[in-house]
């Protein structure tokens, strides 16, 4: 039986100093087979190293978050590069994107760096983890000019409504689906997934953060994925199990991973 594949997480943050290692070596015999860590500074990018190396069944993403490039460094950019060619546990360039929400001031500065890490994942030909927020018709048209279709990837913690999806779907994306989309008040959630066919849907935490009902405003992990399993299985008509192997499949299809 296939586990669950957590495509994106912050393992590497502070709300797991106190339980880290007990927590990470819980994961599997709670059914947790395959986890993504997700650099989104770049100290934590440094991390997700450090972690890909000592956890087997841990794999890493290596980006700039578009509230992290305010000191953001041409050595920065060298390492990235160097470590993501180098490694093979690392299988993605994020996570990368455009935050409206949190920072409109510096969207010119945001657009630059997301333009830059799309342009570094085609080189390395790896896919990229898209972060967008309050910022669908920028992202989409970045992706478009940049050729984004070329690396493909996965729209993280999708938050836009079905029409958005569409257009990210008709470029070969994926759409991440985690603990938000249990919220009250998140019918269009529901909506995306009724829309995006089975074989484009990524199970994801981005835990600590948005853990899914009834746990909100706890710290997110792992372990809460069954929930949002289940509201997909629900949504689908199809099994838990088979929630999990198909979504299992594709995060191994789109990291390219051979396992
Ligand atoms: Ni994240």
């Amino acid at each position: 039986m296939s586990g669950i594949f957590d495509s994106h997480t912050h393992y590497d943050d502070a709300a797991f100093d106190e339980d880290r290692e007990e927590l990470l070596s819980s994961l599997s015999s709670n059914g947790i087979q395959y986890v993504v860590n997700v650099g989104a500074s770049i100290e934590s990018c440094r991390k997700t190293v450090e972690m890909v190396e000592k956890y087997d069944y841990i794999y890493g993403a290596l980006g700039i978050h578009p509230c992290e490039i305010a000191n953001l460094t041409e050595e920065d950019y060298s390492w990235i590069r160097e470590e993501a060619a180098r490694n093979d546990k690392i299988v993605a360039i994020g996570e990368i994107g455009l935050d409206y929400y949190w920072e409109k001031e510096n969207a010119a500065n945001q657009k630059h760096h997301f333009e830059r890490q799309i342009a570094m994942a085609k080189e390395l030909n790896m896919p990229v983890i898209i972060h967008s927020r309050e910022a669908a018709k920028d992202t989409y048209d970045i992706m478009k000019a940049m050729h984004a279709e070329e690396c493909g990837g996965v729209v993280h913690c999708f938050s836009y409504h079905r029409e958005e999806a569409a257009k990210y779907l008709d470029m070969g994306y994926y759409i991440g689906i985690g603990g938000s989309s249990t919220f009250k008040n998140n019918a269009k959630a529901g909506e995306v997934i009724a829309y995006t066919p089975m074989d484009r849907i990524l199970l994801e935490t981005d835990c600590p953060y948005l853990a899914p009902v009834p746990h909100r405003g706890k710290r997110n992990s792992s372990l809460n994925l069954p929930i949002v399993a289940d509201l997909i299985s629900g949504i689908k008509n199809i099994s838990r199990e088979e929630v999990i192997r198909v979504t299992c499949e594709n995060a191994k299809r789109m990291y390219g991973m051979e396992v």
